[in-house]
């Protein structure tokens, strides 16, 4: 099957998953706020690439796309609450976002906080619920992996760390480390929650742990390139905001030239890191590919 092809039955299946789980926002106005906040947030669109990573590297190991939704779905309601705060105009001040009012303009900002709160803790409802996997000690391990890529020592680090002042004296591999844990941490979780649920020996895993590694650096890398080159309403969200609030990326201190070559060699790297997997594993070394070209 296409990767095109894949993305949109995963994409399909985690929104349908959602969907079931945001159904009922409440039977009065005011009880319906937030699940109505939360679907906006959950149920807006977006590529949905950390569940394909997370359901492509179960599938390595034998676990079927059904067995692997419910944790693809939990990593996607952390990665929507990720975005509704990073729009906040404590941080990113950004309105639009999946080409829509972003969700503190749609509602108000308390509830966006709010909602983000809401679907952070339900991805660990989730990750809890006996569906996600028949054992308990993985499903736990899934909780301790979910909550170390999305804490303090994770993505939320990664975005402290891209509003702090400081920023501005980082050098390359300080940015790099900044954006292993912002970006980078919720693609680990995807592989690794693959590994996990399908029981991977150490050495698969690290192949996989160093694969996200590389496509995390690719993807944001990626990101930075379409904010500064990018068109808007192909990508449904404001471009050239990087450059004009002084971020700290690669981009800014390497120039576009060396940004793209940099690129390159991370989906060469992502593509050799998979060799332990030959042929099994070209659907992810095809998203690394398209991570790295795509324009929307
Ligand atoms: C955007 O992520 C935020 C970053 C981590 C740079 P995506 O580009 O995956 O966003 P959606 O989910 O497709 O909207
Ligand atoms: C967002 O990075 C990362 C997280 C939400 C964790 P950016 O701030 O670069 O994402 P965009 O460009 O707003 O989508
Ligand atoms: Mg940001
Ligand atoms: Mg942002
Ligand atoms: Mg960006």
């Amino acid at each position: 099957m296409s990767l095109l092809a894949e993305l949109e039955r995963v994409a399909a299946a985690v929104e349908r998953r959602l969907d079931r789980l945001l159904a009922k926002p409440g039977e009065r106005p005011e009880d319906k706020r937030l699940g109505e906040a939360m679907r906006y947030a959950a149920l807006s669109g977006g590529k949905r690439l950390r569940p394909l990573l997370l359901v492509e590297s179960a599938r390595l190991f034998g676990v079927k796309d059904e067995e692997a939704l419910p944790a693809a779905t939990a990593l996607e309601c952390i990665h929507c609450y990720s975005l509704a705060h990073d729009d906040l105009p404590a941080m990113d001040d950004d309105a639009v976002r999946r080409s829509r009012p972003a969700l503190h303009i749609a509602f108000d900002e308390a509830t966006a906080i709010l909602a983000g709160d809401a679907l952070l803790t339900l991805a660990f409802e989730i990750l809890s619920e006996d569906g996600t996997h028949p054992d308990p000690a993985i499903r736990a391990e899934l909780v301790l992996l979910l909550a170390r890529a999305a804490g303090w020592r994770g993505m939320a680090q990664g975005q402290a760390l891209d509003l702090s002042p400081e920023r501005q004296s980082f050098t390359p591999s300080e940015i790099a480390a900044m954006q292993a844990l912002k970006t980078g941490a919720l693609f680990r979780f995807a592989c690794e929650a693959g590994a996990a649920l399908g029981r991977a020996g150490l050495p698969e895993r690290a192949a996989l742990i160093a694969y996200a590694s590389s496509f995390g650096q690719a993807f944001q890398l990626a990101d930075d390139l379409l904010d500064a080159e990018g068109d808007a309403a192909a990508l449904g969200k404001a471009v050239a905001k990087d450059a004009s609030r002084g971020k700290a990326t690669l981009l800014a201190r390497l120039g576009p030239d060396m940004a793209r070559q940099r690129l390159d060699e991370l989906v060469v790297e992502a593509e050799q890191a998979l060799a332990p997997f030959g042929p099994r594993a070209d659907v992810l070394k095809e998203l690394a590919r398209f991570t790295a070209a795509r324009r929307a």
